[in-house]
């Protein structure tokens, strides 16, 4: 899991360090039954689907370095104009001038009249994604860049 920034994931270790440190071990053990659980991280509707375009352009990526032909997208791109996001993530001016860029991208790498090799158009895919999430949301930004073919 990648989220934007890790920085509430910094916050929750931070917790339960403390947490942790405060407490004598006798007294931990016999807590240990009745305390709380941690409240769980939960992706946003758009943080899922992210994380499913990832999935799906890696076996892009894969199917086109062994010289296959992808022919479907097994996602739902309309979903980018309406999927709930998390907390402080909302469409920007600037989301919704990348969104229909990324989208008629993403298409035409499985559109087989096309002209353009199909390695360039997955490359612009990709860097449309990159494009995006520079202002967006840059915590993944590494990880997506691994999505490039060299
Ligand atoms: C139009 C803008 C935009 C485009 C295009 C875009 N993203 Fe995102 N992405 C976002 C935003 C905003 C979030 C944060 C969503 C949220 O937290 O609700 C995000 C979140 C993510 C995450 C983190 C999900 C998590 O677990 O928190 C990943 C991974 C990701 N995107 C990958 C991609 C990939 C791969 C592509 C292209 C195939 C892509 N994104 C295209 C804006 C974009």
């Amino acid at each position: 899991m990648v989220s934007c920034s890790s920085n509430k994931l910094k916050i929750l270790a931070l917790l339960v360090l403390c947490l942790g440190c405060k407490q004598e071990p006798e007294q931990k053990a016999a807590e240990a039954d009745t305390k709380p659980e941690l409240v769980m991280y939960q992706p946003s509707e758009m943080a899922n689907f992210m994380n499913a375009l990832y999935a799906y352009n890696l076996q892009l990526k894969q199917q086109i370095v062994n010289g296959e032909m992808p022919a479907s997208i097994p996602l739902d791109l309309m979903k980018l104009h309406s999927a709930e996001m998390s907390n402080g993530h909302e469409r920007t001016a600037v989301w919704n001038s990348f969104v229909n860029v990324f989208i008629e991208s993403q298409q035409s790498v499985i559109d087989t009249m096309s002209n353009t090799q199909l390695k360039e158009r997955y490359n612009t895919a990709i860097n449309n994604c990159l494009a995006c999430h520079k202002t967006e949301c840059t915590g993944p930004i590494p990880k997506i860049k691994k999505l490039l073919i060299q």
